[in-house]
């Protein structure tokens, strides 16, 4: 079993990456096999509208980063994907990620049945997190995914503020609900 953690921050260890990284880490001690990306370090292009992707070999005019971190996203069997909030979305680049994962979608429906969860981070604490997490739901439902939220606590995932980076691990409700989502995640994935 293998949890896949994408942190679609452009700041590498800012409060998006953190929260990322507790969850993998708390699948990781359950014996889980993980793996992180940031998205930060990768050279993401938005998707052209071209429709090339749609028909076999199912695969992106442009040549950047985006193909290896479909391969990651192929060999999860789940995956949490975080944002920071940005005007109450998800940041650009993580939107430019999703726009390219329509080749997984064309070729039958490569991400169906894997297990996703989302973890927002904003600033303020009412600045939009939840919405944050209903886009990157809605990506998963897309894909056909299963989404679950935080176990116990029980709302949309993990939910953090914090406006500079380390300021989240301050957050005991951020944390909380993030391993919280990570317990569910894992309650899917280990029978
Ligand atoms: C362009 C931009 C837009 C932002 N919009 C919001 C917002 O709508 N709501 C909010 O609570 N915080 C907002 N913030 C603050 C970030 O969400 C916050 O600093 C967060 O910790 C960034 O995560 P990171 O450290 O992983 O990059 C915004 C920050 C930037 C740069």
């Amino acid at each position: 079993m293998k949890v896949l953690g994408i942190s679609g921050s452009p700041r590498k260890d800012g409060n998006t990456a953190l929260l990322v990284k507790k969850a993998i880490e708390f699948c990781e001690r359950e014996g889980v096999s993980v793996s992180f990306i940031s998205l930060s370090e990768k050279r993401i292009e938005h998707c052209r509208g071209c429709r090339a992707c749609i028909k076999p070999p199912y695969k992106c005019a442009q040549e950047d980063d985006v193909s290896e971190i479909l391969e990651e996203m192929k060999s999860a069997d789940a995956i949490l994907v975080g944002s920071p909030t940005y005007f109450s979305s998800v940041s650009g680049k993580l939107k430019s990620l999703f726009d390219r994962t329509l080749p997984l979608r064309a070729d039958n429906y490569r991400l169906s049945g894997k297990v996703g969860g989302a973890i927002a981070v904003g600033g303020s604490r009412n600045g939009g997190q939840e919405l944050v997490c209903m886009n990157i739901h809605n990506w998963m439902l897309l894909h056909e995914m299963v989404v679950v939220s935080d176990k116990e606590t029980a709302h949309f995932g993990g939910i953090g503020v914090g406006r500079n980076p380390g300021d989240v691990l301050k957050d005991d409700v951020g944390i909380k609900t993030t391993e919280n989502l990570a317990r569910s995640l894992l309650d899917f994935i280990i029978k």
